[in-house]
């Protein structure tokens, strides 16, 4: 099996990567990522000598290192992860999330034409759904309802892959999966953000009330998801990936507290997100009937173990709160609690 992943350098793809790797000792990976803020070579070193494993520094919006990586890899399975991710940033910089990830998406898209693969697995997310009112919960038919630039733009994207599915015959299937946490994870997503920050002993900035519900699902769960989905999905299905677990943002940072053995003391209110989605919720049957496939880890054994990976990996988190990180914290959190203040 030949698999090209884009974002490969990231948080999730790269532990697909490594995923693909153990479990499959047949497999070749291509790894296609720009290596933006969030793509770190660091997240590849324990596969990156595999003779089967293979890295192209290159941006999915630039058609020749797209069709770079189809020409010369061929690959037979493409699982894309390539995207500005963060909510946040899409926020203060919308444009970029629009061009990474709706018009990166259709030049692969493109080069999938051109080089058919066997399957083309697009990576997106809960979030296309939008807030969902309980006690309701999105199946894959759901209306697309996104709230921030992000996730309008993965709904973008998922839209234009299933309309190449069914235009252009392309073998594809849309994922969409809820919050993923793990080790590796860049420090600006909720719960590395909590860790690193009540680690520091420094305050944990919760957005409003703190009461917005999120799915947690582990990252190799959502792996092991993806790669069932390889062998057992469907071309032109759309499959939604979660947790089973519900959480207010506020219980997920006691526990991030209590397990740091840090004061609640440190928890600080914060102006709230634009537009911030009240509530996730999704059914995900349709993978586990359809698959076979269930969340395995326990969201308090999860947390542990990630916590722990923080605290082992104080370089890797070092290395990532660099220059351009301290910005987009001072841009992100400093400068919009002042202008709250007046
Ligand atoms: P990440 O931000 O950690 O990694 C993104 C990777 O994409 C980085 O390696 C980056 O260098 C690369 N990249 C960004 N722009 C690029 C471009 N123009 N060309 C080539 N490479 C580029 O993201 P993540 O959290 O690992 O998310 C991966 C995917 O999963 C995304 O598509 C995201 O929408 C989706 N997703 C994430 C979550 C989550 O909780 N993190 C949940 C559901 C779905
Ligand atoms: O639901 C899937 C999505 O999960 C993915 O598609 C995105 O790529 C991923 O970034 C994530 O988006 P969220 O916006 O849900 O995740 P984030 O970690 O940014 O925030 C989780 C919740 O925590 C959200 O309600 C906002 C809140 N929050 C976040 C940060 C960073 C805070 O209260 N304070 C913070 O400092």
């Amino acid at each position: 099996m030949r698999f090209l992943v884009t974002g490969g350098a990231g948080f999730i793809g790269s532990a697909f990567v490594r995923t693909v790797l153990s479990r499959d000792p047949e497999a070749e990976v291509l790894v296609l990522d720009a290596l933006t803020y969030a793509g770190n070579m660091q997240n590849l070193a324990t596969v990156a000598h595999a003779p089967s494993f293979r890295f192209q520094k290159g941006d999915i919006r630039d058609p020749q290192a797209v069709h770079r990586a189809f020409d010369l890899f061929r690959p037979n399975t493409v699982v894309h992860f390539a995207a500005e991710s963060h909510v946040d940033r899409s926020i203060l910089a919308p444009g970029d999330s629009v061009s990474t990830n709706v018009q990166g998406t259709v030049l692969l898209l493109e080069a999938a034409r051109d080089h058919p693969p066997d399957l083309f697995i697009h990576v997106s997310t809960d979030e296309v759904y939008g807030s969902i009112d309980e006690p309701c919960s999105a199946d894959e038919s759901f209306p697309l309802h996104p709230s921030n630039p992000y996730s309008a733009s993965k709904a973008g994207s998922d839209l234009v892959v299933l309309a190449y599915g069914r235009t252009f015959s392309l073998p594809v299937i849309v994922t969409r999966a809820s919050n993923n946490y793990g080790p590796y994870q860049f420090p600006e997503k909720l719960i590395p953000l909590m860790i690193a920050n009540a680690l520091e002993r420094i305050p944990l900035p919760v957005y409003g009330d703190g009461r917005q519900v999120r799915d947690w699902l582990h990252v190799d769960d959502h792996c092991s998801a993806l790669r069932t989905l390889v062998d057992r999905g469907r071309p032109g299905q759309v499959y939604n990936i979660g947790g089973r677990l519900a959480l207010p943002n506020l219980e997920v940072v006691r526990r991030i507290l209590h397990l740091c053995d840090r004061p609640e003391s440190l928890i600080q209110h914060v102006p709230d997100r634009p537009g911030h989605d009240r509530r996730y919720a999704m059914s995900t049957g349709k993978i586990e009937v359809e698959t076979g496939w269930v969340p395995r880890v326990a969201f308090e054994d999860g947390l542990r173990h990630t916590i722990r990976w923080y605290l082992e990996h104080p370089e890797w988190v070092a290395s990532v709160r660099t220059g351009e990180y301290l910005d987009y914290y001072e841009r992100n959190y400093v400068r919009r609690g002042e202008a709250a203040c007046g």
